[in-house]
């Protein structure tokens, strides 16, 4: 089916239609005027309000005698205004906002540190009156090159804080571009992105149009450099071709022209015939009058002749001039971001700016890291100006708003919600969370006041620099007030890590066995032991269980803070103890001994201590034999301390091993006759209570 589209972006922008409208009714009002500059780069519309009475002047001293001045959409230096003052002529400002914005950020940025780089076309009228209000040194340039080229020549110097500033109608794609290579090699500079939302809309719409039409029609005067700029557009989108026929020769399928009767009606009827799916697209640059683009339309509609292609693009463009007022949620696209906005397309005629502080909440984040080209939003217009065509909104209230919701049911709820700490206040922190700010008061940060007694008072200084640790950390809280009214919502992050160390524990509880097994690590250590953390349950390591051999103090084989793997030897869940050993029992020296011994043996030993009924002597490390008094010498021993000392290195046979009870049995003295080496029946003989003899090697061990 053949078709005609007309990109509904085509046509007046709203700078434009406002100095069109304005100078017609100065026409209607006063029968004359005058206009600094062609109103607009359209000679239909021009020649037209020069019969009604509005005619051109090139100088301030040519429209003396010539009535009310309209300053033109493509604004002008302020010297222009400085002779219009001095020959007290009668003016009307239409600068288009969008001028005026740039007029504003090189006023604004014009110090003797700075210098300003404008992109674009140096002859167009635009660049000539923002050069007119820069204080400082400007430079215009038409791409990359040539900066890099002004710089070697000194023209500029990098080492200077720079602003850089777009002509409203640049080509979208180069502006990219040069945005591009200017963030890549000049880290100095301040990008204002400018070119209008109008101007990227139409490039944009007919880049996309001319991409799927099989013949393109860019509408616009030949001294329009925004109509030439989407001509080329066109054509590059398209990938142009020449279609030669028996109607013309080397014809383009992208044509530029300014109104119907320069169309080659007969070339687009043959097209047409040959291809039963035939479409045309049709643009316009920002100064084209919509009847030309309603007569185009309409010739071309009749010349493929097809019902389907009833399109009323009029109601199309007007829709684009529809009203939005203060705090009207509305969704936005994005079309381009910088280092200080983010420049929106709301569906209206008007200009959409998110200054980088409204973008979000969170003072750390740039604006390229909240939102992208493309991106759809939702925004509240903070404020309006009507008359300049441009909008100021907020996101970042939105997803307050969002936010507060959300913050309001986690504290019905009880929920854990994650936030960033962004700020150090006096008594606590703030949390930015869901988009809102969340305070959280020192005694619910979960940082210690580490006072070292009751009566020591922490200064708010001191206590501030101790929450410092948290800036910038992720942290999970808990909501535990909100108070809408005051727009105040305080949270907890103790509360959180309370009911997460909870859950641990519970957990900890529920799956507890004896011989279970855990690395843990060392929090503190008595006399007696040591207290192992196994992930929020603290277990106790008896120092007997932390090695085989004897030790006085575990600190002989621990310190604070080591790794210790463990298993669970007896747990009492009712008051939930856990008691724990570290002993392997792959490094029982008792098995060890039991391989490598057998009683007859004999070995060398160290004595490790003396008692009223013998010795006891280390065979191998964590083994002791007992040398009982009577099998010490071949003579009566009395006071074993008289014969051996702690630490003497003395042989003796093995005479017995009870491998049930631990215990081994030595003499020396089988080794100087063939003594019985029966130390517990000796010890009976001896009168010594056998039981007592047991306990005593028992306690030893
Ligand atoms: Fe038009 Fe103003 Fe943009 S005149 S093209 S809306 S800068």
């Amino acid at each position: 089916m053949r078709s005609v589209t007309v990109t509904p972006s085509a046509g007046f922008c709203f700078g434009v239609k406002r100095a069109v409208e304005a100078a017609e009714n100065l026409a209607a009002k006063k029968k004359h005027g005058c206009t600094y500059g062609a109103l607009i780069h359209n000679r239909i519309v021009t020649d037209r309000l020069a019969q009604k009475g509005i005619v051109c002047v090139d100088k301030v001293s040519e429209a003396a005698g010539l009535g009310t001045l309209i300053i033109r959409s493509h604004g002008v230096g302020l010297d222009v205004y400085r002779q219009l003052a001095d020959a007290k002529i009668d003016y009307i400002d239409l600068t288009c906002p969008n001028v005026a914005r740039i007029h504003k950020i090189v006023e604004e940025n014009s110090s003797p540190d700075t210098e300003i780089i404008i992109l674009g076309d140096a002859i167009h009228p635009e660049i000539d009156g923002i050069l007119g209000h820069c204080k400082t040194t400007a430079v215009v340039v038409k791409n990359f090159d040539e900066l890099v080229q002004l710089e070697k020549n000194r023209k500029i110097f990098v080492q200077n804080a720079q602003i850089l500033v777009v002509q409203t109608t640049f080509d979208i794609g180069k502006w990219q571009e040069f945005k591009k290579n200017v963030e890549k090699h000049y880290t100095n500079v301040k990008i204002f992105d400018t070119i209008c939302r109008a101007t990227i809309k139409r490039q944009t719409d007919s880049a996309a149009l001319a991409a799927k039409s099989d013949f393109v029609i860019v509408l616009g005067d030949p001294h329009s450099s925004n109509s030439r700029k989407l001509f080329d557009i066109c054509k590059n989108s398209k990938n142009s071709k020449i279609i030669s026929s028996p109607l013309a020769q080397n014809q383009s399928d992208v044509v530029f022209v300014q109104k119907a009767d320069e169309l080659p009606l007969d070339y687009i009827a043959y097209l047409s015939r040959q291809n039963e799916n035939f479409n045309i697209g049709i643009t316009a640059g920002a100064s084209t009058p919509a009847e030309i683009i309603k007569e185009v339309h309409s010739i071309m509609s009749e010349i493929i002749t097809n019902d389907d292609m009833d399109i009323d693009f009029m109601a199309e463009v007007d829709k684009t001039f529809k009203r939005v007022y203060i705090g009207n949620r509305v969704k936005a696209t994005v079309v381009s971001v910088n280092n200080t906005e983010a420049v929106v397309d709301i569906g209206t005629k008007h200009s959409g700016y998110i200054p980088a502080d409204e973008l979000s909440a969170n003072p750390n984040a740039q604006p390229k890291d909240i939102v992208s080209v493309g991106d759809e939003i939702e925004c509240i217009v903070t404020s309006i100006n009507d008359a300049e065509g441009i909008v100021y909104l907020s996101k970042k209230r939105v997803d307050a708003a969002a936010g507060l919701e959300k913050l309001i049911k986690a504290n019905e709820d009880n929920t854990t919600l994650i936030g960033t700490v962004t700020g150090v206040v006096k008594g606590g922190v703030i949390v930015m969370c869901e988009g809102s700010r969340v305070f959280v008061p020192a005694s619910q940060s979960g940082i210690s006041r580490g006072r070292r007694n009751a009566d020591e008072i922490e200064t708010p200084e001191q206590l501030m620099k101790k929450l410092e640790v948290l800036l910038k950390k992720e942290v999970e809280l808990k909501i535990i007030e909100v108070n809408e009214g005051r727009g105040r919502v305080v949270g907890s992050i103790k509360a959180a890590d309370k009911e997460k160390n909870d859950a641990v524990r519970e957990k900890f509880w529920n799956e507890i066995e004896v011989g279970k097994k855990f690395t843990g690590e060392v929090k503190s250590m008595e006399s007696y032991g040591v207290f192992v953390d196994l992930g929020g349950v603290d277990g106790m390591v008896h120092s007997s269980e932390l090695t085989w051999n004897r030790i006085k103090h575990p600190k002989e084989v621990v310190s604070i803070g080591d790794k210790l793997d463990v298993y669970v030897k007896s747990f009492d869940l009712e008051k939930k103890r856990v008691s724990l050993g570290a002993k392997s029992p792959d490094d029982n020296p008792w098995t060890k001994f039991l391989n490598d011994f057998t009683a007859g043996d004999v070995v060398e030993v160290k004595i490790v201590s003396i008692t009223p009924f013998g010795a006891f002597a280390q065979i191998i490390p964590g083994v002791d034999g007992l040398i009982h008094i009577s099998q010490i010498s071949l003579e009566r021993v009395t006071n074993v301390a008289q014969v051996l000392s702690v630490g003497q290195i003395v042989e003796a046979k093995i005479t017995e091993i009870d491998a049930e009870k631990s215990r081994v049995s030595l003499s020396m003295k089988a080794l100087l006759e063939n003594g019985s080496g029966d130390d517990y029946e000796d010890a009976a003989e001896e009168n010594v209570d056998d039981s007592e003899v047991a306990d005593d090697q028992t306690a030893a061990e």
